[in-house]
């Protein structure tokens, strides 16, 4: 199959739509990442997904939609802390899971009762949800386990002659995916941690839980069990308070003739102003937009990526820490 990479524009929108519509799959570009999309409602488009990824078959897809698509088609049980939540970060980077109405395909949800939401805010997204006015099934456009994509030559490279079209909407601004909300319960609980932090949740619904799953107990975000974020080369990750001993092994790997880059922020490139550095940016959105990019650029020119934790842990960085120590290997 050729795989051909357009902005998106009328006629590639159109062509997106008919791929859609024959139950193909077209990747497309959100704020967070590149998203990989399939008719909701075709359980056959939906099993694509996960033959062109290679995804787990128990590790649930969220459905994205436009921003003027009536979810009451999909889900119920809608409490009000997620109106207010809706009001208050839709469009944007917050995936919302309610009870199923059994509509969309069991397929997308691997047979679980709830169906998770997320309206994206990147405009190619909502000219691509507007244009096909389906609710689309999609995950990251990554292969699994690899690091997720966020520009379209990202997506190409690991799906260049499984999926027909790539609509190139930029660098995705955000760079980690969605925050994950649990919205079936009395107060939100965060699956999934990203750029609407748990504290902006609280702000607006009054609480909000953070799950951690306890040893033996089921997890409720079957994808947060598997191995992620993953570059194609070694890695090793230092706390910012271990950031001395980062450097030293930093250069004594340089010393071995080993090509090992430093991953660090402003404070610790400053620190240290190493000659090989995979520079993350200097505040939390640029680090979290830089991550998966850097993680990409670093599997290219490095055999080893020693990575050095920014200092602060709260907030963005809480969903960015999980990305990158997932990435090293847990
Ligand atoms: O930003 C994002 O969320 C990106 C873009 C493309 O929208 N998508 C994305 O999808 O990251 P994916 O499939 O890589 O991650 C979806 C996560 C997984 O951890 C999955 O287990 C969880 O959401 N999930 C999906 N449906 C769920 C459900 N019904 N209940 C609990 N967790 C669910
Ligand atoms: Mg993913």
């Amino acid at each position: 199959m050729q795989t051909q990479i357009l902005k998106p524009d009328e006629s590639s929108l159109s062509a997106a739509k008919k791929i859609i519509e024959e139950g193909g799959l077209v990747a497309f570009p959100t704020e967070t990442v590149y998203g990989l999309g399939a008719n909701a409602f075709d359980g056959e488009a939906v099993k694509k997904i996960y033959e062109v990824k290679g995804r787990p078959q128990d590790n649930p897809l969220i459905v994205h939609v436009h921003k003027d698509y009536d979810i009451s088609r999909i889900v119920c049980d809608i409490p009000d802390y997620a109106k207010k939540l809706a009001e208050k970060y839709l469009p944007g980077p917050l995936t919302m899971v309610f009870k199923s109405k059994g509509t969309v395909s069991p397929v997308v949800s691997c047979g679980l009762d709830t169906v998770g939401i997320r309206v994206p805010s990147h405009p190619d997204a909502q000219k691509f949800l507007k244009t096909v006015d389906l609710p689309i099934a999609a995950p990251s456009a990554n292969v699994s386990k690899h690091v997720s994509p966020v520009t379209a030559e990202h997506v190409y490279a690991d799906l260049n002659g499984k999926i027909p079209l790539i609509l190139d909407g930029g660098k995705c601004t955000g760079g980690i995916e969605s925050t994950v909300l649990d919205c079936t319960g009395n107060i939100p609980c965060v699956l999934r941690s990203g750029l609407v932090t748990r504290e902006m949740i609280a702000e607006v619904a009054g609480d909000c839980g953070v799950f951690i799953p306890k040893a033996g107990e089921k997890v409720r975000s079957p994808g947060m069990k598997y191995k992620h974020y993953s570059p194609n080369c070694r890695t090793m990750l230092f706390s910012f308070a271990e950031r001395q001993k980062a450097f030293e092994e930093y250069k004594k790997q340089r010393g071995e003739g080993v090509d090992a880059y430093l991953m660090c922020d402003g404070d610790v490139a400053r620190e240290f102003n190493p000659e090989f550095m995979l520079f993350l940016g200097n505040n939390e959105d640029e680090i979290a937009a830089n991550l998966y990019d850097k993680l990409r650029e670093g599997e290219k020119v490095a055999t080893l990526i020693i990575a050095v934790a920014p200092e602060k842990q709260d907030g963005v960085m809480t969903g960015v820490m999980n990305r990158l120590s997932k990435a090293c290997g847990g």
